[in-house]
Protein backbone atom coordinates (compact mmCIF):
# COMPACT_ATOMS: atom_id res chain seq x y z
CA UNK A 1 0.00 0.00 0.00
CA UNK A 2 1.30 3.91 -0.81
CA UNK A 3 2.37 5.74 1.74
CA UNK A 4 0.07 8.48 3.42
CA UNK A 5 1.98 10.85 1.48
CA UNK A 6 1.14 9.73 -1.66
CA UNK A 7 -2.17 9.13 -0.98
CA UNK A 8 -3.28 12.62 -1.64
CA UNK A 9 -4.94 13.47 -5.29
CA UNK A 10 -2.68 15.91 -6.48
CA UNK A 11 -5.15 18.65 -7.79
CA UNK A 12 -8.81 18.71 -8.25
CA UNK A 13 -9.09 20.34 -11.69
CA UNK A 14 -12.39 22.40 -11.29
CA UNK A 15 -10.63 25.20 -11.32
CA UNK A 16 -9.01 24.56 -14.55
CA UNK A 17 -12.10 23.27 -16.11
CA UNK A 18 -12.96 26.92 -17.51
CA UNK A 19 -12.43 26.67 -20.91
CA UNK A 20 -9.60 23.99 -23.13
CA UNK A 21 -7.13 26.65 -23.31
CA UNK A 22 -7.34 28.24 -19.34
CA UNK A 23 -5.83 25.33 -17.63
CA UNK A 24 -4.98 27.18 -14.83
CA UNK A 25 -2.77 26.62 -11.66
CA UNK A 26 -4.59 25.54 -8.29
CA UNK A 27 -3.43 24.83 -4.71
CA UNK A 28 -4.84 21.27 -4.07
CA UNK A 29 -7.12 20.21 -1.14
CA UNK A 30 -8.28 16.64 -1.54
CA UNK A 31 -9.92 14.33 -3.99
CA UNK A 32 -13.47 14.21 -4.68
CA UNK A 33 -13.98 10.90 -3.70
CA UNK A 34 -12.54 11.45 -0.72
CA UNK A 35 -14.59 14.25 0.06
CA UNK A 36 -17.84 12.52 -0.88
CA UNK A 37 -20.39 11.60 1.64
CA UNK A 38 -23.67 9.86 0.39
CA UNK A 39 -25.95 12.48 1.35
CA UNK A 40 -24.50 14.65 -1.61
CA UNK A 41 -23.23 17.47 0.80
CA UNK A 42 -19.65 17.01 -0.85
CA UNK A 43 -20.21 19.64 -3.28
CA UNK A 44 -20.42 22.73 -1.07
CA UNK A 45 -17.30 21.74 1.03
CA UNK A 46 -15.44 21.06 -2.20
CA UNK A 47 -15.61 24.37 -3.51
CA UNK A 48 -13.30 25.92 -0.56
CA UNK A 49 -10.56 22.96 -1.30
CA UNK A 50 -8.49 24.90 -3.95
CA UNK A 51 -7.64 28.40 -4.78
CA UNK A 52 -7.59 29.36 -8.43
CA UNK A 53 -4.33 31.36 -8.97
CA UNK A 54 -3.54 31.85 -12.67
CA UNK A 55 -4.80 30.98 -16.18
CA UNK A 56 -1.15 29.61 -17.49
CA UNK A 57 -2.75 27.59 -20.37
CA UNK A 58 0.62 25.30 -20.19
CA UNK A 59 0.78 24.57 -16.63
CA UNK A 60 1.22 20.88 -15.76
CA UNK A 61 2.81 20.43 -19.60
CA UNK A 62 5.75 20.66 -21.01
CA UNK A 63 6.36 21.49 -24.91
CA UNK A 64 8.72 19.80 -26.78
CA UNK A 65 8.92 19.93 -30.61
CA UNK A 66 5.73 21.68 -31.42
CA UNK A 67 3.96 18.97 -29.20
CA UNK A 68 3.01 19.14 -25.29
CA UNK A 69 3.54 16.75 -22.58
CA UNK A 70 2.54 15.96 -19.16
CA UNK A 71 5.42 16.87 -16.35
CA UNK A 72 4.03 14.47 -14.14
CA UNK A 73 5.29 11.29 -15.02
CA UNK A 74 8.60 10.98 -17.94
CA UNK A 75 7.91 7.73 -19.09
CA UNK A 76 4.32 8.03 -20.44
CA UNK A 77 5.45 8.73 -24.04
CA UNK A 78 2.35 10.35 -25.74
CA UNK A 79 1.83 14.19 -26.07
CA UNK A 80 -1.26 16.11 -23.87
CA UNK A 81 -2.44 18.57 -26.88
CA UNK A 82 -5.34 19.05 -28.92
CA UNK A 83 -4.26 16.89 -31.79
CA UNK A 84 -3.74 14.05 -29.09
CA UNK A 85 -7.73 14.05 -27.61
CA UNK A 86 -8.52 13.93 -31.37
CA UNK A 87 -6.82 10.79 -31.98
CA UNK A 88 -8.12 9.80 -28.89
CA UNK A 89 -11.69 10.63 -29.52
CA UNK A 90 -11.65 9.07 -32.71
CA UNK A 91 -10.07 5.52 -31.12
CA UNK A 92 -12.58 5.90 -28.49
CA UNK A 93 -15.45 5.76 -31.45
CA UNK A 94 -14.02 2.63 -33.04
CA UNK A 95 -13.71 1.23 -29.68
CA UNK A 96 -17.00 1.84 -28.83
CA UNK A 97 -18.62 0.47 -32.02
CA UNK A 98 -16.50 -2.77 -31.51
CA UNK A 99 -17.56 -2.87 -28.01
CA UNK A 100 -21.10 -2.23 -28.79
CA UNK A 101 -21.51 0.08 -25.95
CA UNK A 102 -19.12 2.20 -23.80
CA UNK A 103 -18.50 -1.01 -21.93
CA UNK A 104 -18.73 -4.82 -22.30
CA UNK A 105 -21.48 -6.79 -20.32
CA UNK A 106 -23.70 -4.15 -20.75
CA UNK A 107 -26.06 -6.02 -18.61
CA UNK A 108 -24.06 -6.60 -15.67
CA UNK A 109 -23.06 -2.85 -15.79
CA UNK A 110 -26.08 -1.71 -15.79
CA UNK A 111 -27.21 -3.84 -13.05
CA UNK A 112 -24.29 -2.59 -11.33
CA UNK A 113 -24.80 0.85 -11.94
CA UNK A 114 -28.78 1.14 -10.96
CA UNK A 115 -30.04 3.69 -8.33
CA UNK A 116 -29.90 2.53 -5.21
CA UNK A 117 -31.91 4.45 -2.45
CA UNK A 118 -29.42 6.06 0.12
CA UNK A 119 -26.05 5.05 -1.86
CA UNK A 120 -24.03 6.90 -4.36
CA UNK A 121 -23.07 5.23 -7.58
CA UNK A 122 -19.51 6.05 -8.10
CA UNK A 123 -17.75 6.02 -11.54
CA UNK A 124 -13.59 6.53 -12.17
CA UNK A 125 -11.52 6.35 -15.15
CA UNK A 126 -7.98 6.59 -14.64
CA UNK A 127 -6.45 7.84 -17.55
CA UNK A 128 -8.99 9.33 -18.83
CA UNK A 129 -7.09 11.34 -21.65
CA UNK A 130 -9.55 13.81 -23.28
CA UNK A 131 -12.42 12.95 -20.68
CA UNK A 132 -14.43 11.55 -23.49
CA UNK A 133 -15.40 8.03 -21.98
CA UNK A 134 -15.60 9.77 -18.94
CA UNK A 135 -17.92 12.34 -19.93
CA UNK A 136 -20.30 10.14 -21.96
CA UNK A 137 -20.87 7.89 -18.96
CA UNK A 138 -21.95 10.77 -16.30
CA UNK A 139 -24.27 11.13 -19.28
CA UNK A 140 -25.48 7.80 -19.45
CA UNK A 141 -25.88 7.44 -15.47
CA UNK A 142 -26.67 11.07 -14.42
CA UNK A 143 -27.37 9.73 -11.08
CA UNK A 144 -23.75 8.09 -10.67
CA UNK A 145 -20.64 10.37 -9.59
CA UNK A 146 -18.05 10.39 -12.42
CA UNK A 147 -14.63 11.18 -11.83
CA UNK A 148 -11.54 11.30 -14.21
CA UNK A 149 -7.89 11.09 -13.37
CA UNK A 150 -5.02 11.92 -15.42
CA UNK A 151 -1.37 13.09 -15.31
CA UNK A 152 -2.37 16.36 -17.43
CA UNK A 153 -5.71 18.63 -17.13
CA UNK A 154 -8.41 17.06 -19.26
CA UNK A 155 -9.89 19.57 -22.58
CA UNK A 156 -13.33 20.06 -20.79
CA UNK A 157 -15.31 22.85 -21.08
CA UNK A 158 -17.24 23.43 -17.83
CA UNK A 159 -20.26 25.25 -19.63
CA UNK A 160 -21.34 21.70 -21.09
CA UNK A 161 -19.85 19.31 -18.45
CA UNK A 162 -22.52 17.36 -16.88
CA UNK A 163 -22.59 18.28 -12.97
CA UNK A 164 -21.75 14.76 -11.75
CA UNK A 165 -18.63 14.86 -13.20
CA UNK A 166 -15.02 15.88 -12.32
CA UNK A 167 -11.54 15.68 -13.26
CA UNK A 168 -8.48 15.67 -11.17
CA UNK A 169 -4.45 15.22 -11.91
CA UNK A 170 -2.77 12.70 -10.44
CA UNK A 171 -0.03 10.17 -11.16
CA UNK A 172 -1.78 6.41 -10.45
CA UNK A 173 1.83 4.94 -9.92
CA UNK A 174 2.04 5.68 -5.88
CA UNK A 175 -0.96 4.31 -5.39
CA UNK A 176 -5.07 5.49 -4.60
CA UNK A 177 -5.09 5.03 -1.30
CA UNK A 178 -7.98 8.11 -1.07
CA UNK A 179 -10.12 5.86 -3.84
CA UNK A 180 -9.98 2.24 -1.58
CA UNK A 181 -13.37 0.92 -1.95
CA UNK A 182 -15.16 3.63 -3.42
CA UNK A 183 -16.14 2.79 -6.82
CA UNK A 184 -18.66 0.35 -8.88
CA UNK A 185 -16.97 0.73 -12.23
CA UNK A 186 -13.56 1.32 -12.59
CA UNK A 187 -12.28 2.05 -15.90
CA UNK A 188 -8.91 1.99 -17.27
CA UNK A 189 -8.28 1.86 -21.03
CA UNK A 190 -4.73 2.04 -22.59
CA UNK A 191 -2.66 4.03 -19.82
CA UNK A 192 -0.10 0.48 -19.25
CA UNK A 193 2.49 2.97 -20.98
CA UNK A 194 2.29 4.96 -18.12
CA UNK A 195 2.28 2.63 -15.31
CA UNK A 196 5.72 1.60 -13.64
CA UNK A 197 5.03 -1.38 -11.67
CA UNK A 198 2.19 -2.65 -13.46
CA UNK A 199 1.08 -6.01 -11.65
CA UNK A 200 1.06 -3.24 -8.15
CA UNK A 201 -1.00 -0.42 -10.37
CA UNK A 202 -3.87 -3.66 -11.24
CA UNK A 203 -3.98 -4.23 -7.18
CA UNK A 204 -4.06 -0.68 -6.63
CA UNK A 205 -6.65 -0.37 -9.16
CA UNK A 206 -8.66 -3.20 -8.08
CA UNK A 207 -8.81 -1.92 -4.19
CA UNK A 208 -10.73 1.06 -5.74
CA UNK A 209 -13.67 -1.26 -6.03
CA UNK A 210 -16.31 -1.55 -3.74
CA UNK A 211 -17.44 -5.03 -3.14
CA UNK A 212 -19.10 -6.29 -6.49
CA UNK A 213 -17.44 -3.57 -8.08
CA UNK A 214 -16.29 -3.72 -12.05
CA UNK A 215 -12.59 -3.29 -13.16
CA UNK A 216 -12.72 -3.03 -16.99
CA UNK A 217 -9.05 -2.86 -18.18
CA UNK A 218 -8.04 -2.30 -21.88
CA UNK A 219 -4.92 -1.85 -23.68
CA UNK A 220 -3.59 -2.23 -27.18
CA UNK A 221 -1.08 -5.51 -28.87
CA UNK A 222 1.61 -2.75 -30.04
CA UNK A 223 2.31 -5.27 -32.56
CA UNK A 224 0.09 -5.24 -35.86
CA UNK A 225 -1.31 -8.15 -36.72
CA UNK A 226 -2.12 -9.71 -40.32
CA UNK A 227 -4.96 -10.31 -42.09
CA UNK A 228 -5.58 -13.75 -41.61
CA UNK A 229 -6.00 -12.32 -37.78
CA UNK A 230 -3.54 -14.73 -36.06
CA UNK A 231 0.08 -14.45 -37.62
CA UNK A 232 1.86 -11.16 -36.47
CA UNK A 233 2.44 -8.66 -39.74
CA UNK A 234 6.17 -8.53 -40.67
CA UNK A 235 7.81 -5.86 -40.07
CA UNK A 236 9.50 -3.48 -43.03
CA UNK A 237 13.65 -3.18 -43.05
CA UNK A 238 16.13 -4.05 -45.37
CA UNK A 239 15.87 -7.78 -45.40
CA UNK A 240 11.49 -7.88 -45.06
CA UNK A 241 11.17 -4.97 -48.53
CA UNK A 242 7.78 -6.68 -48.40
CA UNK A 243 6.86 -5.40 -44.64
CA UNK A 244 4.74 -3.24 -43.10
CA UNK A 245 6.19 0.13 -41.96
CA UNK A 246 3.83 1.23 -39.46
CA UNK A 247 4.53 -2.61 -37.92
CA UNK A 248 8.03 -1.06 -37.95
CA UNK A 249 7.28 2.29 -36.54
CA UNK A 250 5.39 0.75 -33.74
CA UNK A 251 8.24 -1.58 -33.32
CA UNK A 252 10.95 0.91 -33.06
CA UNK A 253 8.61 3.02 -31.04
CA UNK A 254 8.60 0.46 -28.36
CA UNK A 255 12.05 -0.45 -28.34
CA UNK A 256 13.05 2.90 -27.70
CA UNK A 257 10.47 3.44 -25.15
CA UNK A 258 11.68 0.02 -23.62
CA UNK A 259 15.62 1.56 -23.41
CA UNK A 260 14.73 4.81 -22.50
CA UNK A 261 12.51 4.18 -19.41
CA UNK A 262 12.67 0.01 -19.36
CA UNK A 263 9.47 -0.23 -19.89
CA UNK A 264 8.56 -3.10 -21.52
CA UNK A 265 5.09 -2.37 -23.37
CA UNK A 266 3.87 -6.03 -24.07
CA UNK A 267 3.34 -6.44 -19.86
CA UNK A 268 0.56 -4.99 -20.07
CA UNK A 269 -1.38 -6.38 -22.91
CA UNK A 270 -0.05 -9.64 -21.22
CA UNK A 271 -1.65 -9.03 -17.67
CA UNK A 272 -4.57 -8.11 -19.81
CA UNK A 273 -5.14 -11.38 -21.68
CA UNK A 274 -4.55 -13.40 -19.05
CA UNK A 275 -7.35 -11.77 -17.37
CA UNK A 276 -8.44 -11.08 -13.49
CA UNK A 277 -8.79 -15.07 -12.38
CA UNK A 278 -5.67 -15.67 -10.13
CA UNK A 279 -6.37 -12.02 -8.27
CA UNK A 280 -7.22 -12.38 -4.63
CA UNK A 281 -9.79 -9.95 -4.94
CA UNK A 282 -11.61 -10.56 -7.99
CA UNK A 283 -14.14 -13.19 -8.16
CA UNK A 284 -12.89 -15.71 -10.31
CA UNK A 285 -16.86 -16.49 -11.72
CA UNK A 286 -17.44 -12.99 -13.00
CA UNK A 287 -13.74 -12.75 -14.95
CA UNK A 288 -13.53 -12.62 -18.75
CA UNK A 289 -11.12 -11.75 -21.02
CA UNK A 290 -11.58 -10.78 -25.04
CA UNK A 291 -9.63 -9.57 -28.15
CA UNK A 292 -11.04 -7.00 -30.44
CA UNK A 293 -9.93 -7.05 -33.80
CA UNK A 294 -10.44 -3.67 -35.55
CA UNK A 295 -9.21 -3.19 -39.27
CA UNK A 296 -6.57 -0.75 -39.71
CA UNK A 297 -8.56 0.71 -42.73
CA UNK A 298 -11.72 0.30 -44.55
CA UNK A 299 -10.83 -3.08 -46.32
CA UNK A 300 -13.04 -5.65 -44.69
CA UNK A 301 -16.13 -6.62 -46.54
CA UNK A 302 -19.48 -7.77 -44.94
CA UNK A 303 -22.58 -8.83 -46.49
CA UNK A 304 -24.47 -7.38 -44.34
CA UNK A 305 -24.94 -3.81 -45.11
CA UNK A 306 -24.97 -2.50 -40.99
CA UNK A 307 -21.68 -4.58 -40.68
CA UNK A 308 -20.36 -3.12 -43.48
CA UNK A 309 -21.08 0.45 -42.71
CA UNK A 310 -19.59 -0.02 -39.16
CA UNK A 311 -16.35 -1.89 -40.46
CA UNK A 312 -15.77 0.88 -43.06
CA UNK A 313 -16.03 3.88 -40.36
CA UNK A 314 -14.17 1.88 -37.70
CA UNK A 315 -11.33 0.42 -40.17
CA UNK A 316 -11.08 4.64 -41.43
CA UNK A 317 -10.77 5.92 -37.87
CA UNK A 318 -8.00 3.02 -37.31
CA UNK A 319 -6.05 3.88 -40.11
CA UNK A 320 -6.16 7.82 -38.81
CA UNK A 321 -5.06 6.73 -35.34
CA UNK A 322 -2.59 4.92 -36.48
CA UNK A 323 -0.95 7.25 -38.85
CA UNK A 324 -0.94 9.79 -36.27
CA UNK A 325 0.34 7.67 -33.68
CA UNK A 326 3.41 6.98 -36.31
CA UNK A 327 4.25 10.47 -36.66
CA UNK A 328 3.97 11.43 -32.77
CA UNK A 329 6.43 8.63 -32.10
CA UNK A 330 8.68 10.67 -34.39
CA UNK A 331 10.74 13.07 -31.13
CA UNK A 332 10.84 9.45 -29.19
CA UNK A 333 12.23 8.02 -31.72
CA UNK A 334 14.71 11.36 -32.59
CA UNK A 335 16.16 11.13 -28.70
CA UNK A 336 16.45 6.99 -29.04
CA UNK A 337 19.08 8.36 -32.53
CA UNK A 338 16.94 8.02 -35.75
CA UNK A 339 17.25 10.64 -37.74
CA UNK A 340 14.20 12.76 -39.08
CA UNK A 341 14.66 12.31 -42.59
CA UNK A 342 14.48 8.69 -42.05
CA UNK A 343 11.52 8.78 -40.14
CA UNK A 344 9.65 11.29 -42.39
CA UNK A 345 10.42 8.85 -45.45
CA UNK A 346 9.45 5.37 -42.98
CA UNK A 347 6.20 7.39 -42.24
CA UNK A 348 5.28 8.30 -45.52
CA UNK A 349 5.73 4.94 -46.27
CA UNK A 350 3.53 4.01 -43.81
CA UNK A 351 0.86 6.55 -44.53
CA UNK A 352 0.88 4.94 -48.33
CA UNK A 353 0.70 1.38 -47.14
CA UNK A 354 -2.27 2.71 -45.15
CA UNK A 355 -4.18 4.45 -47.90
CA UNK A 356 -3.33 2.01 -50.51
CA UNK A 357 -4.75 -0.80 -48.53
CA UNK A 358 -1.46 -2.89 -49.93
CA UNK A 359 -0.95 -4.18 -46.46
CA UNK A 360 -4.70 -5.31 -45.09
CA UNK A 361 -3.81 -5.67 -41.13
CA UNK A 362 -5.31 -5.33 -37.88
CA UNK A 363 -4.86 -3.90 -34.43
CA UNK A 364 -6.06 -5.76 -31.61
CA UNK A 365 -7.76 -3.98 -28.10
CA UNK A 366 -7.18 -6.57 -25.72
CA UNK A 367 -10.02 -6.56 -22.91
CA UNK A 368 -10.30 -7.57 -19.06
CA UNK A 369 -13.28 -7.20 -16.57
CA UNK A 370 -14.48 -8.89 -13.79
CA UNK A 371 -16.35 -7.64 -10.07
CA UNK A 372 -13.96 -7.24 -6.61
CA UNK A 373 -15.14 -10.23 -4.23
CA UNK A 374 -17.75 -9.78 -1.06
CA UNK A 375 -15.88 -8.72 1.79
CA UNK A 376 -15.75 -12.11 3.31
CA UNK A 377 -13.90 -13.08 0.20
CA UNK A 378 -16.66 -14.96 -0.76
CA UNK A 379 -18.46 -14.14 -4.64
CA UNK A 380 -19.69 -10.64 -5.62
CA UNK A 381 -22.89 -9.88 -4.14
CA UNK A 382 -25.62 -10.71 -6.80
CA UNK A 383 -27.22 -7.90 -9.07
CA UNK A 384 -31.00 -7.49 -9.86
CA UNK A 385 -31.03 -7.52 -13.46
CA UNK A 386 -32.65 -4.36 -15.68
CA UNK A 387 -34.93 -4.08 -18.03
CA UNK A 388 -33.67 -1.21 -20.17
CA UNK A 389 -32.02 -2.08 -23.43
CA UNK A 390 -29.57 0.37 -25.32
CA UNK A 391 -26.89 -1.43 -27.33
CA UNK A 392 -25.95 0.43 -30.34
CA UNK A 393 -26.31 -2.08 -32.69
CA UNK A 394 -28.57 -5.48 -33.40
CA UNK A 395 -25.62 -7.52 -34.40
CA UNK A 396 -22.98 -8.00 -32.74
CA UNK A 397 -19.04 -7.03 -33.66
CA UNK A 398 -17.87 -9.97 -35.67
CA UNK A 399 -14.66 -9.60 -34.57
CA UNK A 400 -14.89 -9.64 -30.99
CA UNK A 401 -13.39 -12.79 -29.71
CA UNK A 402 -14.42 -13.12 -25.76
CA UNK A 403 -12.58 -15.76 -23.63
CA UNK A 404 -14.95 -16.44 -20.37
CA UNK A 405 -12.37 -19.20 -18.73
CA UNK A 406 -8.81 -18.93 -17.53
CA UNK A 407 -7.59 -22.01 -19.44
CA UNK A 408 -9.08 -20.28 -22.45
CA UNK A 409 -7.15 -17.30 -21.99
CA UNK A 410 -3.87 -18.34 -21.06
CA UNK A 411 -4.24 -20.61 -23.80
CA UNK A 412 -4.52 -17.96 -26.35
CA UNK A 413 -2.36 -15.60 -24.51
CA UNK A 414 0.27 -18.16 -24.99
CA UNK A 415 -0.07 -18.52 -28.53
CA UNK A 416 0.02 -15.22 -29.18
CA UNK A 417 3.22 -14.57 -27.33
CA UNK A 418 4.41 -17.65 -29.65
CA UNK A 419 3.56 -16.04 -32.69
CA UNK A 420 5.36 -12.36 -31.57
CA UNK A 421 8.17 -14.38 -30.50
CA UNK A 422 8.19 -15.94 -34.36
CA UNK A 423 8.05 -12.12 -35.87
CA UNK A 424 11.30 -12.35 -38.01
CA UNK A 425 14.27 -9.95 -36.46
CA UNK A 426 14.41 -6.52 -38.62
CA UNK A 427 18.07 -6.58 -38.16
C1 LIG B 1 -3.49 6.54 -24.60
S1 LIG B 1 -4.22 7.68 -23.51
C2 LIG B 1 -5.83 6.96 -23.26
C3 LIG B 1 -6.82 7.94 -22.72
C4 LIG B 1 -8.19 7.38 -22.40
N1 LIG B 1 -8.12 6.36 -21.39
C5 LIG B 1 -8.83 6.84 -23.65
O1 LIG B 1 -8.90 5.63 -23.80
O2 LIG B 1 -9.29 7.65 -24.48
C6 LIG B 1 -3.45 7.31 -21.97
C7 LIG B 1 -3.78 8.33 -20.93
O3 LIG B 1 -3.39 7.79 -19.66
C8 LIG B 1 -2.75 8.81 -18.92
N2 LIG B 1 -1.82 8.15 -18.00
C9 LIG B 1 -0.79 7.36 -18.32
N3 LIG B 1 -0.14 6.97 -17.21
C10 LIG B 1 -0.78 7.53 -16.16
C11 LIG B 1 -0.56 7.53 -14.77
N4 LIG B 1 0.47 6.87 -14.26
N5 LIG B 1 -1.39 8.21 -13.98
C12 LIG B 1 -2.43 8.92 -14.51
N6 LIG B 1 -2.70 8.96 -15.84
C13 LIG B 1 -1.88 8.28 -16.66
C14 LIG B 1 -2.03 9.65 -19.99
O4 LIG B 1 -1.73 10.94 -19.51
C15 LIG B 1 -3.02 9.63 -21.12
O5 LIG B 1 -3.92 10.72 -21.07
Amino acid sequence: MASQESSKAKLDQEAINLTASQAATTAYSGSRAEMQTDDGSDRASRASMYTYTSGDANHFKKEEDGRLWNILNNSYFMPTDDEEWARLNKQHVALVLGLGDLYPEPETVRAILAPVEGETKRILDLGCGSGVWTIAMAKKFPHAQVIGVDLAPTPVDMDSLPPNCSFEIDDINPGLPHYEGKFDIVHCRIIGAGLQDRVQAKTFVQECLKPGGMLIWMDVDYDLIAENMDDYEQRASEKHAGGSWCARMLYDMSQAVLSASANDLTIMGDIIDEGFWADPLMDPETCRTASLYIPVGPWVEDRIPEQLQRLRYMGALMRQDVSNGVWTFHPLLKRAGFREETLKEWSTKADAEMANLTTRMWSRWMVTWGRRRSPDAGPAPGTTPVNSKDEHFAAPYPYLVCYSSRDEALAASMRRRQLRAAIPSVL
